[in-house]
């Protein structure tokens, strides 16, 4: 089986984070959340994979993941552009499919993973195999209708009066028959061809479609709270490493994992789950609160941060706390001059939030 991850789309609900890459490589507890879809097709035995990649940078990604090598598969890129929808994305793999593949949206983690759906959709002969989560808003999604004997029937993007709470992940697995439906799309008033309306279509027009429902937990990262959630549900099953230098252990509390090269000062409190990367800089004083990830070369100088997200290259020095907050590459939150007149001061990029 081959697999596809689509990097794609705007990204618009990220912004600013997605004004300087695209949304799929920012991390979660330190990894991209990409590289978890990539790594999950790879331990479910898939090798060769596609990238779909969008116009917000595209070339970081080509950066980031190479020819694949360095993660154990090998990868071909695709260039989508402008996001024309996902059923689009899917169109463009066609020279590169054989039969069976997997589509995985790049933004989407799934705990557990997909190998059992793997290994039961190769031996199948369906056409389409989807996985449906049950979620508290499914209005937000694509959403399974059944009969009255369970059957899935027919599928509805964002439907205001949802027919049943299960909703599409981000997760297709796929037979060419895919590609003649979406040559029959027409794109839908948000101007993109909907892999919705082209499951929904196979379905009708009598296909093999069947549904798994997935038991653990599953995030789709379209937003600033999804992500914070993502980090912490990954914080959460993380096995702590220590390979930094701690100055004192018993400023270190519960699961935290600390990168080589990382100075932990004396006096600093770190309660878990925390992750810290590489080359950071924690100072006395400084306390890090449960589900924070902080990167590489981060230095943080005075401050409490809980529940967020700090990338790399940060410094934070204030006499303050940073709760719920994604704080993106190189960005600097730091005390003013004692100067007159008094005031907090911005230099900020376009679509920023500050919360005060
Ligand atoms: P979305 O989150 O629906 O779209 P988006 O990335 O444009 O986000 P926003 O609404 O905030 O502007 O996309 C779901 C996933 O599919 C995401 O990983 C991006 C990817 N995608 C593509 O690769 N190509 C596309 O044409 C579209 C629409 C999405």
């Amino acid at each position: 089986m081959k697999g596809v991850i689509l990097h794609g789309g705007h990204g618009t609900r990220l912004r600013p984070l997605t004004h300087t890459g695209p949304k799929q490589l920012i991390p979660v507890a330190n990894k991209p959340i990409s590289q978890y879809v990539l790594e999950d097709l790879r331990d479910s035995g898939i090798r060769d994979i596609a990238i779909i990649l969008g116009d917000i940078y595209p070339e970081k990604v080509k950066e980031y993941y190479g020819d694949g090598s360095k993660f154990g598969v090998n990868i071909t890129y695709i260039y989508q552009g402008e996001p024309k929808g996902i059923a689009h994305a899917v169109s463009l793999c066609e020279s590169f499919v054989d039969d069976e593949f997997v589509v995985y949206l790049g933004d989407n983690i799934l705990k557990g993973g997909i190998s059992r759906y793997v290994k039961e959709f190769s031996k199948s002969d369906l056409d389409a195999m989807i996985l449906l989560c049950k979620v508290p808003r499914p209005e937000l999604f694509g959403v399974a209708k059944f009969d009255e004997n369970g059957r899935l029937v027919g599928l509805i993007e964002k439907p205001k009066k949802p027919p049943s709470p299960y909703a599409l992940t981000g997760i297709y697995f796929f037979r060419p028959a895919i590609f003649d439906v979406i040559r029959k799309l027409k794109p839908s008033w948000r101007g993109e061809l909907e892999i919705t309306e082209a499951i929904h279509n196979l379905l009708v027009e009598g296909y093999k479609v069947e549904h798994r429902t997935v038991s653990g937990w599953w995030k789709d990262t379209g937003t600033p709270e999804d992500i914070l959630e993502a980090n912490r549900l990954i914080l959460d099953e993380m096995k702590p490493h220590i390979n930094g230098v701690i100055e004192d252990s018993s400023s270190i509390q519960g699961r935290v994992s600390v990168g080589s090269g990382t100075i932990i000062k004396r006096g600093a409190l770190i309660r878990g789950p925390v992750i810290i990367g590489k080359n950071s800089r924690i100072e006395s004083d400084v306390y890090i609160g449960p589900f924070t990830s902080i990167g590489d070369n981060v230095v943080v100088k005075s401050g409490e941060i809980e529940n967020s997200i700090v990338m790399d290259g940060c410094v934070i020095n204030i006499n303050d706390r940073i709760i719920d907050s994604l704080i993106g590459p190189n960005a600097k939150i730091i005390l003013g001059e004692e100067s007159k007149p008094s005031g907090r001061r911005f230099i900020i990029g376009e679509s920023s939030r500050i919360i005060l």
